[in-house]
């Protein structure tokens, strides 16, 4: 009898620590995929316009602008207590340099937007094949 409820004991403390700990990793990086999560809700809205061929300028606009600002969190999101190795921070900058392309560009029309959406999409998965 004495030995169950140590035994059940023991359980209950791993159980209470494996979640303790599941939570912090879980939070540790929540902020990196909310960040991505809505990276992805913006260039996904941008794909959305062209399939639907409503490609407004200023909603063009003010979404690769979003996407902007959000690049600059990709570095400290996914690595918040360190400095990125050479070829994160080289995608990273990339993305950057595509967005401020299109935004440059200040594409009119779908047929503006289209390569510039394009571009971005393909640097997203140029850093996802190597590290996410
Ligand atoms: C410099 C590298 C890099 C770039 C550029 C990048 N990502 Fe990510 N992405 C990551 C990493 C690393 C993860 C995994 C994060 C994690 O799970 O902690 C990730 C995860 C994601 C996820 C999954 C999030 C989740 O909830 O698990 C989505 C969606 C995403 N990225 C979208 C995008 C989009 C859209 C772009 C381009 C606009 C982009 N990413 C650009 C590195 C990058």
């Amino acid at each position: 009898m004495k030995h169950a409820i140590l035994f059940l004991v023991g359980v209950l403390i791993g159980a209470v620590g494996a979640t303790i700990v599941a939570n912090a990793l879980r939070a540790r990086d929540a902020y990196a995929r909310g960040a991505m999560d809505v990276m992805q809700h913006h260039h996904g809205g941008l794909r959305e316009t062209l399939r639907a061929k409503q490609c407004n300028a200023n909603r063009t606009a003010t979404t690769l602008t979003q996407l902007r600002a959000l690049s600059n969190e990709i570095e400290p999101a996914v690595y918040p207590d360190s400095t990125p190795e050479s070829s994160f921070r080289e995608f990273s900058s990339r993305l950057r340099d595509a967005l401020d392309a299109g935004i440059a560009a200040a594409p009119a029309d779908c047929a503006a937007l289209a390569p510039i959406v394009e571009k971005v999409g393909k640097v997203c998965e140029e850093c996802h094949q190597q590290y996410r």
